[in-house]
């Protein structure tokens, strides 16, 4: 049995019941360790599950031949920062799984993409996510997916590496779209910075990117949304982060 279980974005009590249970239930424990940052230290969601918990690299999941193995025999959780399926690389394994017969169960959690909602831009008019890399030089996608969303509001990921705890500055990517957007993105354009969502340490900025380049936000990891077409009550509660 393979138990893919969303772990959500702030501390190891962000398990859900169902989770705790399924992971409680299980022989072999992974937990994913590239796709976003752990916000907790691993000893404690250990504590509340009573399992010793392997970091699983990109490789081990990717390749998902231990896995897969393992849950062919025993019951095993692959545990994912946020939801499941909010990064691109779950999906595969979970296929793998059906198709090799073994019996799997999804429990899901709260995701990047949908705590953005906190911003009180409404999760109905996004268009289609951008996510910044870290060696952009002639990376084109971002700037296409933000002039394709059109009036729909623009979510850029912005790059990490949580083995050598590494994580884009908002600054970074603002900087990017400033230089490769020809014009497109001015220091004029207003957008929305969030930094450790979901958390206890969360932030919010809302103004126009020159003043967003003047303070500091140093709590990872972070994103930033540039706004389409607002409905009147986006803009109030955008009013709320708005800097001085
Ligand atoms: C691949 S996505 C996260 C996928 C994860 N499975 C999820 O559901 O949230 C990773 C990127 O999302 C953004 N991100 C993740 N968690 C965040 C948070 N709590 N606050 C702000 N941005 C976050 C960062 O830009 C990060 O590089």
């Amino acid at each position: 049995m393979l138990y893919i279980i969303g772990i959500g974005l702030g501390n190891e009590k962000d398990i859900s019941i169902n989770g705790l249970e399924s992971v409680r239930s299980c022989d072999v424990v992974y937990l994913e360790n590239y796709t976003s940052k752990l916000m907790f230290k691993i000893e404690d969601l250990e504590k509340l599950t009573g399992k010793k918990i392997i970091l699983a690299d990109r490789e081990l999941v990717e390749s998902g031949e231990e896995i897969l193995k393992n849950a062919n025999e025993k019951n095993v959780a692959l545990l994912v920062k946020g939801d499941v399926f909010s990064a691109t690389t779950h999906t595969d394994l979970y296929l793998r799984a059906v198709k090799q017969g073994i019996k799997t169960r999804i429990i899901h959690n709260t995701s990047i993409l949908t705590a953005i909602g906190d911003t009180g831009l409404s999760l109905y008019k996004f268009g289609k996510t951008a996510s910044i890399p870290y060696h952009y030089r002639n990376v084109k996608t971002p700037i296409e997916i933000y002039e394709n969303n059109k009036e729909m509001h623009t979510l850029f990921l912005l790059d990490l590496n949580p083995k050598e705890n590494k994580y884009i500055n908002y600054k970074e990517g603002l900087k990017y779209l400033l230089e490769n957007s020809q014009g497109k993105i001015s220091p004029n354009n207003k957008v929305v910075i969030c930094a450790a969502l979901g958390t206890e340490e969360q932030i919010i900025k809302y103004g126009k990117i020159n003043e967003l380049l003047d303070i500091e936000i140093n709590v990872y990891p972070q994103c930033i949304i540039i706004p389409g077409k607002l409905h009147f009550m986006e803009e109030e509660v955008l009013e709320l982060y708005k800097i001085q």
